[in-house]
């Protein structure tokens, strides 16, 4: 089967069209960033989607399915502003496309083994086998995918697979499939609810309620009525502020607001380093740089990685290329200087016209915010936090449920425990595509099947104690209380040394103290901004108090893993313990003294037996 692309043209065109087409879908919709009827308490949803990305819409999109049901898309964005729209190398399905010899039990294999084997094995299997009809449902919306001779979608190799199936339109595989989504979701008449914060998930004992929220363009407070919600909310990656590829609002908010309802945070210490981000500021460059070709080179010219991984290389799994990168550059064969420091990503062996075929976006960040040209010179990158393996906790992977009633949750604020202790690279975008559609279809079941029980009374309760909080934390003066950028900036610093790609005891145990410290400041802070209209300030504000509320979760079970797992690297356990955690960390939040405890639940293992990772 041909391989080669060669319908550049056709290409272009189906990207342009795409293009105008999202854009004519942006004009056609109305503008208003919340519908009549939830302004005057008119309407009651059957499904409301937290979070317009990827797991969002198509969460939306299936739920719609049922035409009887309300559904609604609420975010603090404008749709297609999410962080799925940054995803850039693809997503993975087996569709017997670019290479027939592929199989769902090779996909469920290596995910299990990049995942350093805590992945639910079950939940696994059930992802893979729905993986590539996905990527074929997305044809079928108009997904502009990369093509072969034959006009079948082109597949490429990411890191730690071992056949080529991550389907994708250039490097900017995110972008298209949130437009894609976005013009399906004003097809099938779902509302959306634009630029609200949402603030929390309303419920009386186990009676949910709805969502408050602020509308960003007035300030005023909302509460919405819902009989189900999906929190669908996306990461939080912005605790390592300066050195991740995730947007600003990458803030954990869902997480944060379904911690505070009882869901737990399943393995918050798995986060993961991406290899590749631009020495200058973290930005990504894809992992399918590698895929096509690009090389890792250190100061003195070695292709380093065949001393940590001699077989795959640059494409081994992204726990094991982070670290190898973070060493080279702690032995002093980097390149610059503090958090600056790097080594070099090499593309010149690359034709020049294969990089602007496939590349075009790595080529434009790599031009625009590090002043280099790839095509003639390695431009210096390093490792940048990009996604987190864990998260509110999937209670069930059939239906995307919580263990909160009426609540489901989709996308990467989730932990269906797919992904273990390490993400393949390409694996998210459909993930969010799989487990959004099952929660889609989930909730709404849910809400044809049960009444609202919530109380509309509750929602306006909620709205007048928010609005309390806005009021005391804007009016509050500057004189002896740090402002929000300054608690903001030491939380960052905080958890890149002291919670980054390598940890011990000794530094989380400070940094555990270090944010207990910025919790008391944060409870008097300087907001500095009273005004009601677009108050990005007190948006802010909210939202580091998301962050430091995540950066606990994560430090907290970071040192209770003592051993090295796939993205968590401890130095002082160095090895994998299966005999003491093979298991997941549920950490809960106690709703009366907002302290965190610990469980453990058992890894679920059908087929394979954890053995050593070798690449
Ligand atoms: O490197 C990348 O293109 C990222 C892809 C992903 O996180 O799946």
């Amino acid at each position: 089967m041909a391989t080669e692309i060669s319908r550049r043209t056709f290409i272009k065109g189906a990207a342009a069209a795409g293009v105008v087409l999202a854009a004519g879908t942006y004009f056609a919709w109305d503008g208003k960033n919340i519908p009549e009827k939830v302004k005057t308490g008119d309407v009651t949803y059957d499904v409301l989607v937290i979070g317009s990305g990827g797991a969002g819409m198509r969460a939306a999109l299936a739920a719609a399915e049922r035409k009887e049901l309300k559904v609604a898309v609420m975010t603090k964005l404008v749709p297609t502003r999410s962080a799925s729209t940054m995803a850039q190398g693809g997503m993975n399905g087996v569709t017997g496309v670019s290479d027939p010899t592929d199989t769902v039990e090779s996909h469920v294999f290596d995910t299990i083994k990049g995942g350093d084997y805590l992945c639910d094995q079950d939940a696994v299997e059930y992802f893979a086998e729905r993986a590539g009809e996905n990527i074929y449902e997305m044809d079928y919306m108009g997904y502009p995918y990369n093509r072969q001779k034959d006009g079948a979608f082109h597949q490429r190799k990411m890191g730690g697979h071992s056949h080529p199936r991550a389907s994708y339109f250039e490097d900017r595989a995110g972008h298209a499939m949130v437009h894609t989504l976005f013009e399906q979701c004003l097809e099938n008449n779902i509302d959306f609810i634009s630029e609200c914060q949402m603030l929390e998930i309303s419920m009386d004992g186990d009676k949910l309620n709805g969502v408050i929220a602020m509308d960003m363009r007035t300030g005023n407070l909302i509460g919405v009525p819902a009989k189900s919600i999906i929190i669908a909310t996306g990461g939080y990656g912005r605790v390592y502020w300066v050195r991740t590829s995730n947007p600003y609002s990458s803030t954990g908010d869902g997480i944060v607001a379904g911690m505070n309802v009882g869901i737990p945070f399943k393995d918050p210490e798995m986060v993961q380093f991406h290899p590749t981000g631009l020495s200058a500021n973290g930005v990504l460059l894809s992992e399918s740089s590698r895929a096509e070709g690009a090389l890792l080179i250190n100061k003195n010219g070695e292709r380093f990685m065949s001393k940590y991984a001699p077989e795959r290389m640059e494409l081994a799994t992204r726990d094991i290329v982070a670290r190898a990168i973070a060493t080279e550059i702690e032995q002093g064969r980097g390149v610059g200087e503090g958090i600056h420091a790097g080594v070099y990503m090499d593309f010149t062996k690359i034709p020049a016209e294969r990089i602007h075929e496939r590349l075009g976006q790595v080529y434009d960040l790599s031009r625009r915010f590090a002043g280099v040209d790839i095509t003639k010179e390695p431009v210096p990158i390093a490792p940048t936090c990009h996604y987190s393996m864990g998260g509110l906790e999937m209670a069930d992977f059939h239906t995307g449920e919580s263990r909160v009633k009426g609540v489901y949750v989709a996308g990467e604020c989730s932990c269906v425990s797919v992904h273990g202790a390490n993400r393949l690279g390409a694996n998210s975008l459909s993930e969010v595509l799989v487990f959004g559609h099952t929660a889609g279809d989930g909730a709404a079941e849910f809400a044809k099947a049960n009444s609202y029980v919530g109380s509309q009374d509750s929602l306006a309760k909620a709205c007048e104690k928010w609005k309390t909080t806005f009021e005391k934390a804007t009016t509050r003066g500057r004189e002896g209380n740090k402002s929000v950028p300054e608690i903001r900036d030491a939380m960052i610093n905080t958890m890149w040394y002291k919670a980054g790609v390598f940890r011990d005891e000794a530094q989380l145990t400070q940094a555990s103290a270090e944010l207990d410290a910025l919790d008391k400041e944060y409870e008097h802070c300087y907001v500095g901004d009273n005004s009601h209209v677009y108050n990005t300030a007190f948006e802010q504000y909210v939202e580091l108090g998301n962050l430091l509320q995540i950066s606990h979760a994560i430090v907290q079970g970071a040192l209770a893993r003592k051993e090295s797992r796939g993205g968590h690297s401890r130095r002082d356990f160095p090895k994998r313990d299966d005999a003491n955690f093979l298991k997941h960390t549920l950490i809960f939040k106690d709703k009366e003294t907002g302290k965190y405890r610990a469980e453990y639940k058992d890894v679920v293992i059908t087929k394979y037996q954890p053995k050593e990772r070798k690449y």
